[in-house]
């Protein structure tokens, strides 16, 4: 069967689509035929070896994915009868995904609705999953409350535009296209940023001052980088900064703006929690499921890539050319 290969860590150019025999069944696995595999910044930290837990090489690349099975272990059938030969399951697994076929922990596969496309199945999960753990879990977000979501048009922050907007919240959306910027109002923000030509921190200011408001309430930072002062100092008094991620850099930020405005900067790891807290996460994961399934969240159909496009999806993710999400198809 066809796979990608990380022989080592490095470039993604370094990764091979090769022939290799089909993973073995083993006590406790089923076997999946892939349907689609979805694109993450965290696939580039992994294939890289910059990601916090190292998967020993050679593996196959692939975070989550949707997949149907075609065989189970003996075990399995006597203690998951729900996962059946046919049956359409999700899987966050952290590799595995970019191949024609895979093996996985049965206890790792979740079965999918059939309102929920593959596309869909195969890319909300670590996106929607850590706004929701972000908004509601983290920042304890309220109805009304303002939030600027930075990488609006990315699949964290696009994610992020769609649970806020179903909370109540206003959202404000900073992108760097016109792709981006639309996608990000058809998910329900109120006004969309050019990230890199507008003032910002003016504009939304003004957009709350009728409220009584010195900033928005909520900043939501999945880039850091050069611009995260500027996003800290957007906030208005007692407003929270969720620490989300560093595409563009780990930046530092002066804590003088964080006492002046009794502000908060608040760490967002929703992986980390999710590993020590599996019944919670499980919990979450059916209930943002059931959500997606009744249409109340819009996770976007994503742009598919063929497999053997693999490289130049997770390349147009990093060069910033990707709107929303992307999938790969074996
Ligand atoms: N904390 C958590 O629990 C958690 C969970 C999942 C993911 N993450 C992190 O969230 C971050 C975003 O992931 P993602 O999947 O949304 O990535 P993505 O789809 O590539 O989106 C990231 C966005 O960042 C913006 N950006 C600004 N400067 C950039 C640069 N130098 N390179 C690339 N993009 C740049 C781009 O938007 P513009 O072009 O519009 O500026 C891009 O759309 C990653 O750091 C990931 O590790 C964190």
């Amino acid at each position: 069967m066809r796979a990608i290969l990380c022989r080592n860590y490095g470039p993604i150019d370094d990764l091979v689509l090769d022939d290799v025999p089909p993973p073995e069944l083993r006590p406790g696995t089923i076997k999946l035929d892939v349907l689609a595999a979805g694109v993450n910044y965290v696939d580039n930290l992994i294939i890289s070896g910059r990601y916090q837990v190292k998967t020993p090489t050679p593996f196959v690349p692939g975070f989550e994915f949707v997949g149907r099975i075609v065989d189970v272990a003996d075990d399995v059938a006597r203690d998951a009868p729900h996962l059946t030969v046919g049956t359409r399951v999700l899987v966050v697994s952290g590799e595995g995904g970019y191949a024609e076929q895979t093996v996985v922990p049965a206890h790792a596969a979740i079965p999918v609705p059939d309102e929920i496309s593959d596309g869909v199945a195969a890319t909300f999960v670590q996106s929607y999953l850590t706004a929701v753990f972000a908004l509601r879990h983290r920042a304890r977000a309220e109805r009304g409350q303002s939030l600027l979501v930075l990488g609006a048009g990315g699949g964290v922050g696009l994610a992020a535009v769609d649970v806020g907007a179903s909370m109540g919240l206003r959202v404000f959306a900073a992108a760097s296209s016109e792709e981006k910027r639309q996608l990000a109002l058809d998910k329900g923000a109120e006004v969309a940023f050019d990230v890199r030509n507008d003032d910002i921190k003016t504009a939304v200011r003004e957009l709350v001052a009728a409220e009584g408001k010195t900033g928005v309430d909520l900043v939501y930072d999945p880039v850091g980088g050069d611009h995260a002062e500027t996003w800290l100092r957007t906030l208005g008094d007692g407003g929270q900064y969720l620490v989300i991620g560093f595409v563009a850099g780990i930046p530092s930020l002066p804590l003088n703006h964080v006492l002046l405005r009794n502000r908060q900067i608040t760490g967002v790891e929703w992986g980390s929690w999710a590993g020590r807290n599996r019944a919670d996460n499980e919990a979450l994961l059916s209930e943002v499921m059931h959500s997606v399934a009744a249409g109340q969240l819009h996770p976007v159909e994503p742009t598919v890539y063929p497999l053997e496009r693999t490289v130049d999806a997770l390349r147009d993710l990093a060069e910033r050319r990707a709107s929303g999400k992307l999938v790969v198809v074996p």
